[in-house]
């Protein structure tokens, strides 16, 4: 039996506002004195927190005992022993991003280095610059690993990513891609149905990203007429057209280093494709009315929920703009591919629903049941609107079948009377009686009279029908004669 939903979740993970990144702590493993105590006091001033050794075992207990970030380590040390530290730390501690040094001319150990598990390597001797540029390398894909893994073990825990709900097989996928693509800056194509939640996964993919604390712009391209579209996206100076009091920064020049999100991208006119496709290419635009061209950063994001391919085929979407946004696309499933996640789903609405108006709302299992039925063509927004129309016109904090959508009811009646009608087929296949309706209805006449020591007239208004209808009743069952009127 499917439980009734309890909206008990509370948990729902707004991304923390950007931190100051915290200071790495890199281990300088090297038998010679000077270069060690050099590296050391450069990275130092890099802003990291260092400290050297010449001895292994030294290293080993240094990195037993504390949190080291970044290991920069001499090879060859003796024959194999700096090599066999560096695989000794990818297999104990993974998470350290390992660099080896080397003598110049004693590449094959870097090479080995590299094979067991050092993500880069130094030839000797260096410059500053190379070593802050090994450094600063190691860092951010450090920082890449560590929010991944943290990513994923929230993901663990939690319901869902960020705002967005559901454990199902195909949203964790989606997860997975989606916490990597959050990391880079290319375009991404968020496709699926309406309603599927095309617009929470731009938002997602921006506050999981770099750039977090930059803005978030999104452009509905479907419902802006193709002029104002271009103004919006790339600005306009004083006097291009009428009411053009003064210059006005584009979106996408705003974003400065965030994202703009280019919803319904598949409504965008040729013209504006090639607008837009020269702009991405160029990394500037030309606000509208103006000689000069202005730079830009932002990341771009794009939804649609129509077949871009079939339109790139019948000409109406520009083949390279398409190849262009479609670096990485993600695209999400019906909510009918993934009922498994309706009940987390309601329980998401319902909870934040019930903070809303203080009242605690559950959904009965039959309404539930219903729900898990349903097909739901306008997918998670549909439900949404369901769950919250059951909330508004329910008489009390559970919510039945009767205040979900007419639909949704038909279709709940439909499934009772197909499950019953089967019941009934089962126990007479069983062997058992079954008792028919019209032997039902004589029995609770009978049973009614008999109650009310004869009063009919009492017992019609009982039973909710006429005084007339009683007659013709006891007529047909042949049992007036025992009920005669006084
Ligand atoms: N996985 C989810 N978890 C929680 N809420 C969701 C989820 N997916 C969608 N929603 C909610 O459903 C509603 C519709 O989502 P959204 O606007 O992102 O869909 P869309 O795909 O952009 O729809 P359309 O194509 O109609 O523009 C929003 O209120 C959103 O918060
Ligand atoms: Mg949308």
């Amino acid at each position: 039996m499917l439980e009734t939903v309890v909206c008990t979740r509370a948990m729902e993970f707004i991304p923390e506002p950007a931190e100051a990144a915290p200071r790495l702590h890199l281990l300088v493993v090297d038998s010679d004195a000077a270069m060690r105590s050099a590296c050391a006091e450069i990275a130092a001033t890099l802003g990291y927190a260092a400290e050297d050794t010449r001895n292994l075992e030294q290293a080993r207990s240094l990195l037993r005992g504390q949190a080291v970030d970044i290991l920069l380590v001499n090879l060859p040390w003796g024959n194999s022993q700096g090599v066999d530290l560096v695989s000794e730390v990818k297999l104990l501690y993974p998470q350290i991003s390992i660099i080896a040094m080397t003598a110049s001319g004693s590449v094959n150990a870097a090479v080995e280095a590299m094979r067991c598990g050092a993500s880069d390597y130094l030839t000797k001797p260096f410059a500053i610059d190379e070593l802050s540029a090994v450094l600063d390398r190691a860092a951010a894909s450090h920082t890449t690993d560590t929010v991944t893994r943290q990513l994923r073990e929230r993901l663990r825990l939690s319901q869902g990513l960020g705002a967005m709900i559901g454990r199902s097989a195909e949203m964790e996928k989606l997860y997975r891609i989606l916490s990597k693509v959050a990391q880079s800056t290319h375009p991404v194509l968020v496709l699926g149905e309406s309603g599927t939640g095309k617009e929470l996964v731009a938002r997602t993919i921006h506050a999981y990203g770099p750039n977090a604390h930059k803005p978030f712009l999104p452009v509905d391209c479907g419902s802006l007429v193709p002029t104002l579209i271009e103004s919006e996206l790339f600005g306009y100076v004083k006097g291009a057209f009428t009411g053009a009091n003064r210059s006005k920064d584009g979106l996408l020049i705003s974003a400065e280093g965030g994202t703009v999100f280019l919803d319904e991208i598949g409504e965008l006119s040729l013209d504006l494709q090639a607008k837009l496709l020269r702009a991405l290419q160029e990394k500037e635009v030309r606000p509208v009315g103006a000689s000069h061209r202005v730079p830009i950063k932002a990341r771009i994001l794009a939804a649609t929920n129509r077949d871009l391919a079939t339109m790139v085929e019948n000409g109406a979407f520009r083949k390279d703009l398409f190849y262009r946004l479609n670096v990485v696309n993600l695209r999400l499933p019906p909510l009918r591919d993934r009922r498994e996640d309706i009940p987390l789903l309601a329980a998401h609405f319902l909870d934040r629903i019930s903070r809303e108006h203080g009242t605690k709302f559950t959904l009965s299992d039959e309404a539930l049941r219903t729900m898990m039925r349903h097909d739901w063509p306008g997918n998670v927004r549909e439900l949404e609107n369901a769950v919250e129309r059951a909330c508004a016109l329910s008489s009390g904090p559970v919510l039945h079948l009767g205040d979900l959508p007419t639909q949704l009811q038909q279709e709940g009646l439909a499934a009772h009377r197909a499950a019953t009608a089967a019941g009934q087929a089962d126990t007479a296949k069983d062997g058992q009686t079954v008792t028919p309706l019209a032997e039902l209805e004589r029995q609770a006449i009978v049973g009614a009279i008999h109650a009310l020591n004869g009063d009919k007239l009492q017992a019609a208004k009982l039973l909710g029908i006429g005084k007339t209808t009683l007659y013709r009743k006891l007529k047909e069952y042949g049992i007036s004669g025992s009920f005669e009127d006084e």
